[in-house]
């Protein structure tokens, strides 16, 4: 770690008065949730042209259902067993500090379980069910009914069930409509930003004095343009990242710098 960065980074936290945690697939790496883009990342694995847009989900499933299944299973299984590590908890401390608002492209709720209060979840959230047509909440799944959801596609993915009796399974843990309507909250490519977490989102970027990057390789529009746009509006920008760049970078995983940063700048935040 370079010394010069850690120290900018443990002054500019001290002296903030409304920082923003940007946080991206990296953030919840340690908690066992695959990144995108990493060598084991998650578009290796599921072809972003098959997988990653809903209508290409759809054919996707007319042609090969099971395939759609086991992407779903391996969207949801992580989520659903994971806890909130060291990383989550530290932005939750800092709230004792700062005013502290967490902009995520996370779908996860880590941040909340970690305590987080003020989380603004600009790709959505798999723990909600909206209306695909009005856009609102239908109802919250929680992680132990997406463990029951998993086990249902686990059997389909695997070929030991039939799709009326996944559809079946389904029905007492998810609120599906006959019109096809309700869907879990995602931003999937070509999708329109979650709101009203982006309008927010634009606007905190705008007044904080410290933004903290966190585990985003920065290459999805428009969340990756935040980093700049705080920065234009004046903010201190730090990253943490394994692998990261600009102005103050602070190489290392999320769940290790982050409680580390903290302590040095407050004393032990837990
Ligand atoms: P990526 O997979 O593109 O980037 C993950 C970043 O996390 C990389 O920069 C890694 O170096 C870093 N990383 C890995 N392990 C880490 C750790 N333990 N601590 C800190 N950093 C770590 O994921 P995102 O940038 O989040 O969008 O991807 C952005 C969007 O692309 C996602 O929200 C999703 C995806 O397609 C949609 O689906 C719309």
């Amino acid at each position: 770690m370079n010394a010069a960065n850690w120290s900018t980074a443990v002054s500019g936290l001290r002296i903030a008065k409304h920082v923003v945690v940007f946080s991206g697939a990296g953030m919840s790496a340690e908690s066992g949730i695959p990144t995108f883009r990493d060598a084991d990342g998650f578009w290796q694995r599921f072809p972003p042209e098959k997988f990653a847009t809903w209508s290409g989900l759809w054919k996707t499933a007319l042609t090969d259902p099971h395939s759609v299944a086991d992407f779903v299973l391996n969207v949801v299984d992580p989520i659903a067993r994971a806890e909130a590590n060291p990383g989550h908890r530290a932005v939750a401390a800092l709230e004792r500090r700062a005013k502290t608002t967490v902009v995520t492209q996370n779908v996860d709720g880590l941040h909340q379980t970690a305590g987080s209060t003020d989380v603004l979840e600009v790709h959505g959230s798999l723990l909600e069910v909206i209306d695909s047509v009005t856009a609102h909440v239908v109802q919250r799944i929680d992680r132990s009914q997406w463990t029951q959801i998993a086990e249902a596609l686990r059997k389909y993915a695997g070929k030991q069930s039939s799709l009326v009796s996944l559809l079946a399974e389904l029905r007492k843990h998810y609120p599906l409509d006959w019109l096809g309507r309700h869907r879990p909250n995602l931003v999937l490519f070509g999708d329109a930003m979650a709101e009203p977490a982006w309008t927010k989102a634009c606007e905190v970027v705008d007044q904080c004095d410290l933004f903290i990057s966190v585990g985003t390789s920065g290459e999805v529009y428009p969340a990756a343009m935040l980093p700049d746009q705080a920065a234009e509006a004046g903010a201190m920008v730090i990253t943490v990242d394994p692998q990261a760049s600009g102005d103050c970078p602070l190489r290392g995983n999320a769940g290790i710098v982050l409680p580390k940063l903290i302590d040095d700048a407050f004393g032990e935040h837990r």
